[in-house]
């Protein structure tokens, strides 16, 4: 096997610009979220409003971005990596797939029930569907917090994912691991 090759494999363009744009709206979707916890009322509302209406992008986005996984191949894992690296690795990006999804489905889930089913305003641009639920506070509230828990494990393993990657680049000394899901080469 070309080593070469193998150790100097990276992303296609297309999985970096959707792997960093939605890990920016992500950040900007906690930030959000937890600034306007402290916020009045008339300034919570708009602060929510944009960390709704950047969710349901993130949604699609990691829609487009799953189309493109699976219609991508990606570069085989680094070889100097060790097995129980690469299965570890593997489990905490299909949770994290799975999150990407399940958190704004369940944000958009919780909206749809404390409003009664009414859209959710793209930043005043367009209309996204409301779910065609009832209103229904109670159901909201549980909702909201599932939402909530789901956004503090996805916190969780994305810590175990930048150290995993700062490890391989710092620590294991592989100027490539970053490089993997970045432009160029
Ligand atoms: C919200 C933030 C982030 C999310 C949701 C996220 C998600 C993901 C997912 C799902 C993959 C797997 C790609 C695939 O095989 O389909 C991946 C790969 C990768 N991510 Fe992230 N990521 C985030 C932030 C970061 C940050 C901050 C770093 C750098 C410190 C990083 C570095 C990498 C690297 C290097 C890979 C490639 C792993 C490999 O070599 O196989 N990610 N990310
Ligand atoms: C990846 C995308 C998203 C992330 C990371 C995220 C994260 C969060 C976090 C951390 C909270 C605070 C939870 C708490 O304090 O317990 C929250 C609350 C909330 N989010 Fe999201 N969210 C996302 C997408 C969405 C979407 C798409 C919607 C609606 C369309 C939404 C609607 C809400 C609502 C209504 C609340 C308040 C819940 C309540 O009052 O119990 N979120 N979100």
């Amino acid at each position: 096997m070309d080593t070469t090759t193998a150790t100097e494999a990276r992303y296609s363009r297309g999985a970096v610009i959707l792997h960093w744009i939605i890990a920016v709206l992500i950040a900007l979707n906690f930030a959000a979220a937890w600034v306007a916890e402290d916020m009045p009322g008339p300034q919570k509302m708009q602060i929510m409003g944009n960390h709704k209406a950047i969710g349901i992008v993130i949604l699609v986005l990691t829609v487009a971005r799953i189309a493109w996984r699976l219609t991508h191949r990606p570069p085989p894992p680094s070889p100097d990596l060790a097995t129980w690296e690469v299965a570890l690795s593997k489990v905490v990006h299909v949770l994290l797939y799975v999150l990407m999804l399940s958190i704004p489905l369940g944000g958009w889930a919780t909206h749809s029930a404390f409003a009664g089913g009414k859209p959710v305003s793209l930043f005043g641009i367009v209309n996204w569907p409301g779910l065609p639920m009832a209103q229904d506070k109670v159901l909201g509230e549980t909702l909201g917090g599932a939402h909530g828990t789901f956004a503090w494990v996805m916190l969780g393993l994305l810590a175990l994912h930048v150290a995993g990657a700062l490890k391989h680049r710092f620590l294991d000394r592989n100027s490539n691991a970053l490089k993997r899901m970045w432009f160029g080469g």
